[in-house]
């Protein structure tokens, strides 16, 4: 079985863009093969953050996780932070990655003109990324589009380290799982969805919630009165009905739009009651978690016990292969 590693930011919200473009093929995956889910709270620190809220974000984003369906007896779900091996590969990781390469990653880039004072951890954050694969030996990286840069240079640096120390112990060089869903931006129709922005849909909002955000929601620029005909294959509301809605609906919705038999809000509503009514086990799921944290984090600590036994077993032969002093117990 192919080993699968793939990590989410504990942004706090887990919103239906983040379901449709990772979460639902994660827990698809989690029948086909050995599966680890981390919340990465290591990267999250990368760029201005509250330390107040750190911790309910991990723990809300796992409780995400669990209830969108992913199965402690089947995946491996994890916070990152709670095994320390991550941290140590990083940095080892860190002596045969080129700076080069970490100042041409498009998304350190992006982030760091955002900042006024630009952290190294924010250029060594594929490293650790890497670090986060490799730890595990996973050949499988679902991500989305925006990752796959990232994924050239772990492949890089799995090469290298390889090149120099690898002695019947190698790292394989992991592959990109991309997701096949078109990918959902905000309500705002322009930017990618993302809590930060303000432009999503939790998962885990009330049907009230998902109907009031909805109502306004950017659609088809060009149809500005009801009686204009729209383009459902430019509207992202009609990308977020392939996500909830079953391929009958699916034409109705894009027949009415083309024909302005239907107005955005009439498509809207269809959405709306389609989501309401998928995401309604999610939301009872995630309640009861909510109520006992307890749970969850005792299912984050066996998932970060699973974690270790595996990492430690790589840093092991990483550390030997590297020449370093043993342990007198080693
Ligand atoms: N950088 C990824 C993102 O922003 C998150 C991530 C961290 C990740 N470590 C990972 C994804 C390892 C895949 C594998 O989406």
């Amino acid at each position: 079985m192919a080993r699968v590693f793939s990590g989410i930011q504990p942004s706090g919200e887990l919103h239906i863009g983040n379901y449709l473009g990772a979460v639902q093929n994660w827990v698809k995956l989690q029948y086909q093969h050995d599966c680890l889910f981390c919340v990465v709270d290591l990267h999250a620190i990368t760029q201005p953050y509250d330390p107040a809220t750190l911790a309910q974000r991990s723990l809300d984003m796992a409780i995400g996780l669990f209830a969108s369906g992913i199965e402690p007896a089947r995946a491996i779900v994890f916070v990152q932070s709670h095994v320390s091996e991550h941290t140590e590969l990083n940095w080892l990781l860190n002596t045969v990655t080129p700076l080069g390469e970490l100042e041409r990653q498009t998304q350190f880039k992006d982030k760091s003109q955002r900042q006024e004072s630009v952290p190294a951890g924010l250029l060594n954050y594929p490293v650790l990324q890497a670090a986060d694969v490799l730890l595990y030996e996973a050949t499988l990286v679902p991500v989305g589009e925006d990752q796959l840069q990232h994924l050239e240079l772990m492949r890089e640096i799995a090469r290298r380290w390889n090149a120099r120390f690898a002695n019947g112990f190698a790292f394989p060089e992991p592959q990109a799982l991309l997701s096949t869903a078109k990918r959902v931006l905000g309500l705002d129709g322009q930017a990618k969805m993302s809590k930060s922005l303000g432009n999503t849909i939790g998962l885990l909002d009330p049907p009230e919630t998902i109907w009031e955000k909805l109502k306004p929601a950017a659609t088809d620029p060009a149809r500005v009165t009801r009686k204009d005909p729209g383009n459902p294959d430019i509207c992202n509301i009609f990308t977020i009905h392939h996500g909830f809605s079953p391929p009958d609906t699916l034409k109705l919705v894009a027949h009415n739009c083309r024909t302005a038999g239907w107005g955005c809000l009439d498509c809207k509503r269809v959405l709306a009651d389609n989501m309401i009514a998928a995401l309604a086990p999610i939301r009872e799921r995630a309640a009861v978690l909510q109520a006992d944290p307890r749970t969850v984090t005792d299912l984050l600590r066996a998932g970060a016990d699973r974690a270790r036994a595996i990492a430690r077993r790589t840093m092991d032969r990483v550390r030997r292969r590297m020449g370093f002093l043993g342990t007198p117990e080693a």
